[in-house]
């Protein structure tokens, strides 16, 4: 199989920068009280930004093979690149600089705090709030010299036949998996209803920082971090045929968490100094001293 010294940069980074997908993302699902705008933006095929994204979608499609998810899982679930503070992770996360222009994109950090912000002026609770702090941490995998489609993207199952409502769903046509009899089916490996922690999603930044907080936060967290990006459930409900009952109980939290992710972006980059103290004390409160990247 392909590893990652195979592909050319071209191929790794597709992107100007990984916020490229969340920006698509929120133009395909633009919040409720302002479509017309976003919606306009979405329908724009010229638009150069849509054809860098439907390359990113291309291979994407074309890599997440069960094999390439199975050696991803080999590779980084042994934890062995650094250990370091969660706080110094989150300061590791945004050393990531790429070609986006730096006075409209807000950093990584920015993203984060704004998302567990919006959560925490709802007034739910310190480990939601926490949530929306870390949920991205797990892009660090950019820092590892990961390609870009194998860290975000929206995320879906592999080792079954792919739902047609995944974005972009003729890219499968390239992935092996579609004419591999194991995996073409509508089960594929698994069986009906089996649930979602038998099943292996695309490899990114949502299944990578569930394995690291894994023991550590509350079951509707963890669901939060898992399934964040797996667009194909929480907004098109396309995998229920594998879910079990918990999944659902537990997708009304996926669901909940998805508008603060998407929609909590304001132009007001948040003082990060301000808010370090009380960001400091929830992760004292839930994680370890140190996390292993
Ligand atoms: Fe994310
Ligand atoms: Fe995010």
């Amino acid at each position: 199989m392909k590893n990652e010294n195979n592909f050319s940069n071209q191929e790794r980074n597709p992107l100007q920068s990984i916020e490229q997908w969340e920006d698509d993302v929120l133009q395909r699902y633009p919040e409720q009280d302002q479509p017309a705008k976003a919606k306009d933006a979405f329908r724009n095929y010229d638009n150069p930004e849509r054809d860098t994204v439907r390359e990113f979608y291309r291979l994407n499609h074309k890599y997440q093979t069960y094999d390439f998810v199975m050696e991803k899982k080999k590779d980084f679930l042994r934890f062995n690149r650094k250990e370091m503070p969660v706080w110094g992770a989150m300061e590791f996360l945004n050393t990531l600089v790429d070609d986006s222009d730096p006075d409209i994109e807000l950093d990584q950090l920015q993203h984060l705090l704004q998302t567990a912000e919006a959560i925490r002026a709802d007034g739910h609770p310190d480990w939601f709030i926490l949530t929306g702090f870390i949920h991205d941490m797990g892009k660090v995998l950019c820092l590892f010299g990961e390609p870009q489609w194998a860290v975000v993207g929206d995320t879906f199952p592999v080792g079954c036949k792919h739902a047609d409502k995944i974005v972009y769903p003729e890219f499968f046509a390239d992935n092996p998996d579609v004419r591999d009899e194991r995996y073409n089916t509508q089960y594929g490996i698994y069986e009906p209803h089996c649930g979602l922690d038998n099943v292996n999603m695309s490899w990114g930044h949502d299944e990578y920082l569930y394995q690291i907080t894994k023991d550590h936060l509350p079951e509707p967290a963890l669901y939060m971090i898992r399934y964040h990006s797996f667009y194909a459930q929480h907004r098109e409900h396309a995998y229920a045929h594998l879910m079990n009952a918990h999944d659902h109980a537990m997708f009304e939290w996926v669901k909940k968490f998805n508008p603060y992710d998407l929609y909590s972006k304001s132009p007001h980059p948040p003082v990060v100094q301000e808010l370090k103290p009380y960001y400091e004390d929830l992760i004292a409160k839930y994680l370890p001293a140190t996390v292993r990247l």
